[in-house]
């Protein structure tokens, strides 16, 4: 049999691939529909980038040109839209799946800090993408929103500057977000997903305990590429459903100056809408989120220290790190909830 040169999809599919690693209710393929989240979102976002125009005159009528003119471009547009919601859905279901199984310890603590890297890049990359709307419904996100960067300590200005591209929100604001959103972090999170997957292996392949004897059945490549196919197809038909039946809010044109009113976070930061009302803008802006960002980093360094017990769901040794991070999740759901009936 001809040899085949080594590639990055050989490196991620090796000939035979242990049963257990590839069970679907084991990872419940969460990662993997990342990583296609992420290629629609790159394909839809090439789409729309060919009629969006980013300067706060004319980024509104263009994307109802995409919605009402250009052939499918409605369909392109409502596709991006759900792609990055269900990304958000599908990363934190991926890092709750990693926590619950204990697949944060070594050797794969540094794959854990990448993979909450691309976390923090998913919220932004939704984040700016929802500004470059600038519907009046962004105008929370537009004005609230950044103006919490200069709560920051330090440097706060100077992010603020290198955001807004000026001391307030102005002519120069939709070219900035849309080069953070497609340089600043749509490009490097191609690269660090990229990475994370390659260190999927190289760590071992997906985390998993081996039986009583030592042995594990292995499955073909081709199985795993079945399931992966299956998988693809089933996401691809839900997000065109969704596309179909709910299009993509777009309310009315904010003009400049925006002002604040009647404005709402995006969903996922309803939580720090909710801090806002009762805490000062330092603590629900900055210091609660890094925070929380800081305590999940610490979870394979400081919480949960213990190198066995891995690739068991719930498993005992990992009780701290699972209660940290469900307590965690919980209050963040109820802060979004208590947003909600505002
Ligand atoms: C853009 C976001 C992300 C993408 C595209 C992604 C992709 C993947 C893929 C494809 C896998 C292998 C299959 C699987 O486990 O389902 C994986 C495994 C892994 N991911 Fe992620 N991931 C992302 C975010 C995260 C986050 C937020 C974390 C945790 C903080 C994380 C930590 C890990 C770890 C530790 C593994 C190894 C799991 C194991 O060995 O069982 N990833 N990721």
């Amino acid at each position: 049999m001809p040899s085949r040169r080594p590639n990055f999809f050989y490196h991620l599919h090796p000939p035979t691939i242990p049963e257990r690693e590839a069970r679907f209710r084991y990872t419940f393929g969460l990662g993997g529909i990342s990583v296609f989240l992420f290629l629609v979102l790159a394909v839809t976002g090439l789409l729309l980038a060919f009629f969006y125009i980013p300067t706060p005159d004319n980024a509104f009528p263009s994307l109802q040109v995409i919605t009402f003119q250009v052939p499918f471009g409605w369909l392109v547009r409502n596709l991006h839209y759900w792609g990055a919601q269900a990304m958000v859905v599908a990363v934190a279901l991926h890092l709750l799946r990693v926590v619950f199984t204990g697949a944060y310890k070594p050797p794969r603590q540094i794959n854990y800090l990448i993979g909450l890297a691309l976390l923090v890049g998913v919220l932004l990359l939704n984040f700016t993408g929802y500004v470059l709307r600038w519907d009046d419904g962004t105008r929370w996100a537009l004005v609230v929103g950044t103006n919490l960067v200069k709560e920051t300590p330090f440097v706060g200005a100077a992010l603020y500057d290198a955001i807004v591209g000026g001391t307030s929100v102005g002519p120069a604001t939709t070219i900035r977000f849309y080069a953070w959103h497609i340089l600043g972090l749509a490009v490097p999170a191609f690269f660090l997903i990229g990475w994370h997957a390659f260190k999927v292996r190289r760590d071992g392949g997906i985390s998993h305990r081996l039986r009583d004897g030592g042995h594990d059945s292995r499955i073909p490549r081709a199985q795993l590429v079945r399931t992966e196919t299956l998988a693809m197809l089933i996401v691809m038909a839900a997000l065109t459903a969704l596309s179909v039946l709910a299009p993509a809010p777009l309310g009315a044109r904010a003009d400049l100056p925006v002002r604040p009113d009647k404005a709402q976070a995006p969903w996922f930061f309803l939580w720090v809408q909710a801090l806002l009302r009762s805490i000062p803008a330092v603590w629900a802006g900055v210091l609660i989120p890094l925070g929380l960002l800081l305590v999940l980093g610490l979870v394979p360094y400081a919480i949960d220290r213990q190198a066995g017990g891995v690739a068991e769901w719930f498993n005992r040794e990992g009780r701290a790190a699972q209660t940290v991070t469900v307590l965690m999740f919980v209050g963040l759901v109820v802060l979004t909830l208590i947003e909600i009936g505002q």
